[in-house]
């Protein structure tokens, strides 16, 4: 059973390739983000915490990300494998993941920083999501680097990463992605 988890520096097209990827599969692509920003539109008193800090940029605490996630993946349709975009994101969430999730592939997309910030300044003329401030990218990919980079290298070593270049074209990158996973 599938169980592939992405992880990559802002726009660096985890939730694009997600989407693909589950599309093919035929399994649904959970995206953390996504969850999150559902409950801050949901308007609920805890939907506000969320609302304070991903609009800032920041690392949502893991009591939140892990209820948030724990009531998705106990939703029947995840029963034949799921892709999750985002999870765990930091150290402290990689441990306490352990119980409930162990990625059966992590796909590490990799771009670098101008081309975060050229992708995410053009989405947020369309998407216009909160946190898509040139400074809020700054602050994200800072965050990316101290938090998320040490998952990463936890991943390498269990074996289970693939290092994907996320340059070029969505479907030059979506090749590459079938390819290292070998289907
Ligand atoms: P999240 O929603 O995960 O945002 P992110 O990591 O900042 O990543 P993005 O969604 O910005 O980029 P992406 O890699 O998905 O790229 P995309 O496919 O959209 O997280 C948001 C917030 O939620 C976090 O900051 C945090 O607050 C919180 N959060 C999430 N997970 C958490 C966790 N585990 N713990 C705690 N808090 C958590 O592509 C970007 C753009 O580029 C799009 O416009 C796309 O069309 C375009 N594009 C994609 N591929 C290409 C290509 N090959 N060429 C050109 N353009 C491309
Ligand atoms: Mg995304």
């Amino acid at each position: 059973m599938h169980k592939i988890l992405f992880l990559g520096p802002q726009g660096s097209g985890k939730g694009t390739q997600a989407n693909r990827l589950a599309e093919k599969l035929e399994i649904p692509a959970l995206s953390m983000g996504q969850l999150l920003r559902d409950e801050k539109a949901a308007g609920s008193e805890l939907g506000k915490t969320i609302a304070e800090i991903i609009d800032a940029g920041n690392l949502v605490p893991d009591e939140i990300t892990t209820s948030v996630l724990k009531k998705r993946l106990a939703q029947p349709d995840i029963e034949n494998g799921f892709i999750i975009d985002s999870f765990p994101r930091y150290m402290e969430q990689y441990e306490n993941s352990k119980d409930f999730f162990q990625p059966t592939a992590v796909i590490v997309l990799d771009i670098p920083q101008d081309e975060s910030m050229e992708r995410l300044v053009k989405r947020a003329e369309i998407e216009g999501r909160a946190d898509d401030t040139p400074e809020k990218i700054e602050h994200r990919l800072n965050l990316y680097k101290q938090e998320t980079e040490p998952v990463i290298q936890q991943y390498k070593e269990l074996g289970v990463a693939h290092v994907i270049d996320g340059r070029g074209t969505i479907e030059e990158v979506e090749a590459r992605i079938n390819e290292a996973l070998g289907i």
